[in-house]
C-alpha cells in the first residue's frame, strides 16, 4: 500500500489576514446572498472576491442573507468572533498595533 494519510502532518490551522483596522459600514437589502471574506486577502473588502481560492485555500467565506434591508457592520480586522459582524475586537492590541503592508 503505496498511499497513506497523511496523518502525521499537522494540519495548520488557516489564518486570516486582517483585512483593515476598522469594520466596514455597509448598507444590505433584503433577500441578497452576500459572501463576507474571512481570509482577509479580498481587493473587495469586506466582501469575498474569490482571493480565498489561491490565497488562503482553507477558508471559506461566510454566505448570509438577511430578511429585510439594513446597515450593518462587517468586520474587516477578519477576527471577529461573530461572522461576519464587528465585535470590537479589532479595538484589540495585536489589532491596532499589527503592521499591515497595504495600509496608508
Ligand atoms: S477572498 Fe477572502 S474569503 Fe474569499
Amino acid at each position: 500500500e503505496t498511499l497513506r494519510h497523511c496523518s502525521e502532518t499537522p494540519v495548520l490551522p488557516a489564518k486570516p489576514i486582517i483585512a483593515a483596522k476598522y469594520p466596514f459600514q455597509v448598507d444590505l437589502e433584503a433577500g441578497k446572498r452576500y459572501a463576507w471574506c474571512a481570509c482577509g486577502h479580498s481587493k473587495k473588502q469586506p466582501f469575498c472576491d474569490g482571493s480565498h481560492k489561491t490565497a488562503a485555500p482553507d477558508i471559506s467565506p461566510v454566505r448570509f442573507k438577511l430578511d429585510e434591508p439594513k446597515s450593518v457592520w462587517l468586520c474587516g480586522c477578519k477576527h471577529t468572533k461573530s461572522p461576519p459582524y464587528c465585535d470590537g475586537t479589532h479595538k484589540e492590541e495585536f489589532i491596532q498595533k499589527a503592521e499591515l503592508p497595504n495600509q496608508p
